[in-house]
């Protein structure tokens, strides 16, 4: 009995600390993604982000993204990306603070990128946010590092 309870206790634990090296995010015709954050490793080789936008509108109207960067960044960011326009998916081409960003997308269609895991920090403060225009108040998530 003790026994069972004990390599309960070890498979629990070892799901709590399980790498997580993908990001799965969903926006919709609302300007809203599906969730308020996401939790990634630092220790992962590679973290992958599959975005979806999961409305009918085209992406002159209602065009997604999804950028990632420091909390301390992540507002500089999205205006130098609004200057850089959709041609540049709202992101300045080069921009040495964003660390994954996905091209935008309309309603139906999804998208992925990859980044490494070491751009990221264990228990560092990141944002994973949304660069069209006006949509940076309603499209902001945390992006929670282990
Ligand atoms: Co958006």
């Amino acid at each position: 009995m003790r026994t069972a309870l004990f390599l309960i206790a070890l498979a629990a634990s070892g799901l709590v600390h399980a790498e997580s090296c993908t990001i799965n995010l969903k926006s919709n015709d609302a300007m809203q993604f599906d969730q308020r954050s996401a939790t990634v490793s630092s220790t992962c080789k590679t973290i992958t982000v599959n975005f979806s936008h999961t409305g009918k509108l085209p992406a002159q109207a209602m065009g997604h993204n999804l950028v990632i960067a420091t909390a301390a960044d992540y507002q500089a960011v999205a205006q130098d990306g609004l200057k850089a326009g959709l041609a540049n998916n709202y992101v300045k081409p080069g921009d040495p603070r964003v660390i994954a960003s996905t091209k935008i997308i309309g309603g139906g269609q999804t998208t992925s990128t990859t980044f490494a895991g070491s751009n990221l920090k264990a228990g560092g403060a990141y944002k994973m946010f949304c660069t069209a225009p006006g949509h940076l108040g309603m499209m902001t998530d945390q992006l929670i590092v282990k």
